[in-house]
């Protein structure tokens, strides 16, 4: 392939959650309904045009990095760098690293063991840590991790140039700067996992909610908006490309605020609403761009998602209807130990406007933690009867997993033992099993919008795509193509995917 960006999606096991989405959720480190431990890389595709060097880039983490891995691709393309999916092949060896839960960090240092065999045999080899665990860590890697060279944090990637040179002159080199402006908005990533029809467009960095088990705000900085007229373009030229979906991409979208003469939050605020662009406006301006281009969104925030937004939704046939809503705990103690700034109360009333303005088939997912610092088999309960009465259609479920320099690390002990956090996340995940087999069956019977991705995993005469509530849908091909809408009848169902056929 010369032009062509397509990802080879290694997958080392199957995806670690009940359902079939995709978006900021971490993917690794968490365990299937088996309890099995679960691990997902993204792997560099194979680009042949010409360049000199060779650039292998292996992905960890949420959406928010591998979208990041296309900025680095595309800085590196401009430096005389093609990809491949070969380590041995590589000059450069990027792992963008993930730092969410321990066992994230690990798979890490096992792969950085892995490499040194490569970098034995080739003596010239550029090994660099990039994304959360470099930010985390910083120079400490470098003398942890003999075998790497460069460090470079998510707001540091327009400095890979200079910091390869830096190691090809004999030093090692170092940038974990975390910026307050860094949105990388004039950047054209390389689309490097894509199928053609769907693909990320990062609207904002950083985040500023100071979750108590949460990582992401020391490795990822400060919240910061993009300029919409960026994302805008950015969508245009992807819809010209022959996408036909974009996922807007926010560790909290919902506190998305851009004003045209600054994209600093907490000065936005300052500034009088009537200047100010909001997430409600920027789906409404990405709306536009086309009719026949879909768009979602994730993740949002409880404390955060506005009744404008739901309008917004409810207004747009192409915003679709489905709605990442992470809750952690059904317990309104625990998620004041968490600092998530919403109650149970509070969460529940959000779910109830979302099903009186966009209807009970509106898709609603959440990400759960189970076995945080001090939760009875009481608060477990709440999680339980929590997610009866939403009714999720897919979950990401978690295991506490205690991360340094957090605030439950300082201030709260970690004191469920591991057994005890795993028999709860067997239990949610059981649960979420049922549910989502239950909504799935809401379904059969019913007539979805299915925007065709590309063929079947299981065989190229069957095609499958997903519905406005993100729900992957199975049929037969009937000559049609991935980028074309069909009308889907469903006929049948399994817990992760809906089965039918295509009607006029
Ligand atoms: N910004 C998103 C989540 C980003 S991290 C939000 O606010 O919802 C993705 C998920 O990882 C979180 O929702 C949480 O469920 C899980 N997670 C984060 N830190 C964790 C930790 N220390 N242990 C276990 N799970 C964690
Ligand atoms: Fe972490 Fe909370 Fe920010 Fe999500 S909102 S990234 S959980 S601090
Ligand atoms: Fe994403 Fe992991 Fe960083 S979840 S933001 S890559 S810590």
């Amino acid at each position: 392939m010369t032009r062509c960006h397509f990802l080879r999606l290694k997958t080392l096991n199957l995806r670690p959650q009940i359902g079939n989405m995709e978006n900021l959720i971490p993917d690794l480190d968490v365990l299937d309904a088996a309890g099995v431990e679960q691990c997902e890389v993204k792997v560099s595709p194979d680009v042949n045009s010409g360049q000199s060097r060779k650039l292998y880039i292996e992905s960890y983490g949420c959406q928010m990095n591998f979208s990041d891995s296309e900025i680095v691709a595309s800085i590196l393309a401009k430096e005389g760098y093609d990809t491949t999916s070969e380590a041995e092949q590589a000059d450069l060896i990027f792992l963008n690293t993930c730092s969410i839960r321990e066992k994230a960090e690990q798979t890490v240092r096992h792969r950085l063991k892995h490499i040194n065999g490569f970098k034995k045999r080739k003596p010239g080899l550029l090994v660099g840590v990039l994304g959360c665990m470099a930010e985390r860590l910083k120079t400490n890697l470098l003398e942890e991790e003999k075998i790497v060279d460069l460090v470079a944090g998510p707001d540091a990637y327009r400095d890979l140039p200079k910091l390869i040179n830096q190691v090809d002159d004999g030093q090692k080199a170092v940038n974990t700067f975390l910026s307050r402006e860094e949105t990388y908005a004039d950047i054209s990533p390389v689309r490097l996992n894509s199928n053609g029809v769907t693909a990320f467009v990062s609207i904002m960095r950083g985040c500023d909610n100071m979750c108590s088990f949460c990582v992401v705000p020391f490795t990822r900085g400060r919240e910061r908006s993009r300029d919409p007229h960026s994302i805008v373009a950015e969508a245009k030229a992807l819809f010209e490309q022959g996408f036909r979906e974009v996922t807007l991409l926010g560790q909290n979208v919902d506190s998305y605020k851009w004003s045209e003469v600054e994209n600093n939050k907490a000065r936005i605020e300052k500034l009088g609403v009537e200047k100010i662009i909001n997430f409600a406006n920027l789906l409404e301006m990405v709306a536009h761009v086309s009719p026949d281009l879909r768009i979602r969104f994730s993740t949002s925030h409880p404390k955060d998602i506005t009744d404008e937004v739901l309008h917004t939704m409810a207004k747009y046939e192409n915003i679709c209807k489905y709605i990442h809503l992470p809750v952690q705990s059904g317990n309104s103690r625990v998620l004041e130990l968490m600092n998530r700034g919403y109650t149970r109360e509070w969460y529940l009333e959000r779910v109830n406007r979302i099903k009186e303005i966009l209807g009970d088939e509106c898709g609603i997912s959440s990400d759960m933690i189970t076995g945080f610092c001090s939760e009875t088999e009481e608060e477990h309960q709440d999680t339980l009867t929590l997610m009866d009465k939403v009714q999720y259609d897919f979950a990401y479920m978690f295991y506490y997993s205690e991360r340094p320099g957090t605030l439950a690390a300082k201030k709260l002990k970690d004191d469920i033992s591991l057994d005890v956090k795993k028999r709860r996340l067997q239990e949610i995940i059981d649960k979420q099993r049922i549910l989502s087999h239950n909504r799935n069956k809401l379904d059969v019977g019913k007539v979805f919008k299915v925007l065709i991705e590309g063929p079947s995993k299981k065989s190229d005469h069957y095609l499958q795509g997903r519905t406005s509530t993100n729900k992957v849908a199975v049929f037969e091909a009937l000559g049609k193509n991935k980028g074309e809408y069909v009308n889907v009848l469903i006929t049948e169902c399994t817990g992760g995917t809906l089965l039918g056929k295509i009607v006029a």
